[in-house]
């Protein structure tokens, strides 16, 4: 038995208003046609056919890299059956009954793979059709079925007549039909309907003509089959799946100051009694111990924290891990590579890249510290910079345990603090600091008695 998976995603998108191909445009940070790919994946199909055709080349070069992927070009347009004629070239198996194709929308990004599952299961060697029931079904094709409840046909709204504009459910679009009898179908649709194309809808027919099942299934939740045509429908959709998210997020044990003031574009994964505060955004794949507390107003992204780690309000974390019991913030920018010992402190408009900063250090005020190596049980004063680039190279500075730098320091790369060394405050280094050691670099003070202020010019 094999599978295909064809997408569509050949349509212009007009009412997106945008020079982006509309299945480029994004829902929680990923594009819309990477959302159906990566259900599509979890099928394992034989071959995934995405059919294009306005910015063809732009959403080609988006998936360039993904290689279970073909591209099929519909050019121009002539309706949802003349796009899956399209993919037909590329469509593996057929032979058998349960040679499957299920057609999916790049514009229904939202789809799971659980309701796909259940679609396939439905079919039993025929055609299934992923049906809803809407209160207001207007614009949709309108699924009709005979006195025994078998669906016959689809009539798009277009076409349709006052009685069977009266039925609820509606075609989503979605279905899934035996490859070999589909393609013979896509042979024998016409166009001859209001809008003169050739409606992928029509096979529904063809196929109880020829005695094959036409059977329904439904998706589990309403959002998964909301496809997006504008910006507002996809800012409507954002929401239903940050809620989905945020809901699922609550249903393990987090807490979320407010489910409604919560975004998560990518992975989250959460040990027990995590406490999320109000307006942050998770990004990539973040991974947060027991305990982790994560105040307002946060940007994380590829994150690890440990058990008990707290990171405080307006602070943006890319590319970093912190050990258990942690402090992070509030303002403190963590940049790619860093690293955070247990109990180390990271305070206030402090900057680290590249840097490890050990068990029980500190660095709480108005630093910059990269490519740096720092030891345990470090106090690193306010204003203390590490001078890593000369212009041109990036250097490193070794920071041993128990040191103690005073506030206002400079470090010029490449340069090594010994264990336990101390430096005064105000001190440039350019050579290494001795072990258990004060290091100053002396400034004379003087007071000018007769100096006056400038006064301003008439
Ligand atoms: C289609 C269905 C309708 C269903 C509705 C659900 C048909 C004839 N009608 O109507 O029964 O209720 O979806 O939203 O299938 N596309 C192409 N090439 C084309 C035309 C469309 O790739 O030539 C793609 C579009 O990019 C889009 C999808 O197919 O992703 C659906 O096209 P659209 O024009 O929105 O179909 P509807 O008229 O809404
Ligand atoms: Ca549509």
């Amino acid at each position: 038995m094999s599978l295909n998976i064809v997408i569509l995603a050949a349509g212009m998108g007009k009412r997106m208003q945008s020079d982006l191909p509309k299945v480029l445009h994004t829902l929680a940070g990923k594009p819309m046609l990477a959302h159906v790919i990566d259900s599509a994946r979890q099928l394992e199909p034989s071959r995934i056919v995405v059919v294009v055709g306005h910015g063809a080349e732009k959403v080609k070069a988006a998936f360039a890299n993904i290689d279970v992927i073909e591209f099929a070009l519909q050019q121009p347009q002539h309706g949802t059956g003349h796009a899956v004629q399209q993919a037909v070239p590329f469509l593996v198996g057929g032979d058998t009954p349960a040679d499957t194709t299920l057609v999916l929308y790049g514009d229904v990004p939202l789809v799971q793979a659980s309701t796909l599952q259940r679609l396939l299961a439905a079919r039993e060697q025929g055609v299934a059709v992923l049906t809803e029931t809407l209160a207001d079904p207007a614009g949709y094709g309108r699924i009709i079925r005979n006195e025994a409840g078998h669906v016959t046909r689809i009539v798009e709204h277009k076409d349709a007549n006052d009685t069977e504009r009266q039925v609820n459910e509606v075609n989503t679009g979605i279905l899934a039909a035996p490859t070999g009898q589909l393609k013979n179908w896509l042979g024998r649709i016409t166009n001859n309907n209001s809008q003169g194309e050739y409606y992928l809808t029509d096979i529904i027919a063809l196929a109880v003509q020829d005695s094959v099942t036409v059977s329904a299934a439904q998706p589990a939740s309403p959002w998964e089959t909301l496809g997006v045509n504008s910006r507002i429908q996809q800012a409507q959709l954002e929401r239903a799946w940050q809620a989905e998210q945020a809901k699922r997020l609550l249903e393990a044990g987090v807490t979320l100051a407010d489910p409604a003031r919560f975004d998560l574009r990518g992975t989250l994964k959460c040990g027990r009694d995590v406490f999320i505060d109000v307006g942050c955004v998770f990004e990539g794949h973040v991974e947060l111990a027991d305990g982790v507390h994560i105040g307002p107003h946060c940007v994380v992204r590829d994150v690890k924290l440990g058990a008990g780690t707290r990171v405080e309000a307006f602070s943006h974390l890319h590319d970093a891990v912190a050990a258990e019991q942690a402090v992070i913030g509030p303002y403190a920018r963590l940049r790619p590579g860093t690293q955070l010992g247990a109990n180390a402190h990271v305070g206030n408009f402090v900057e680290l890249k590249k840097t490890i900063l050990g068990a029980n250090s500190k660095a709480n005020h108005l630093s910059y510290l990269g490519d740096a190596q720092i030891g345990q049980r470090v106090n690193i004063g306010a204003g203390t910079i590490t001078c890593n680039y000369d212009g041109v190279n990036k250097f490193q500075t070794v920071i041993e345990d128990d040191v103690f730098i005073g506030s206002d320091t400079q470090l010029v790369a490449p340069v090594t603090v010994h264990k336990g060394a101390t430096l005064a405050a105000g001190t440039t280094l350019v050579r290494e600091a001795p072990a258990d050691t004060l290091t100053l670099t002396p400034k004379k003070q003087e007071s000018k008695q007769n100096w006056q202020r400038p006064v301003k010019k008439a």
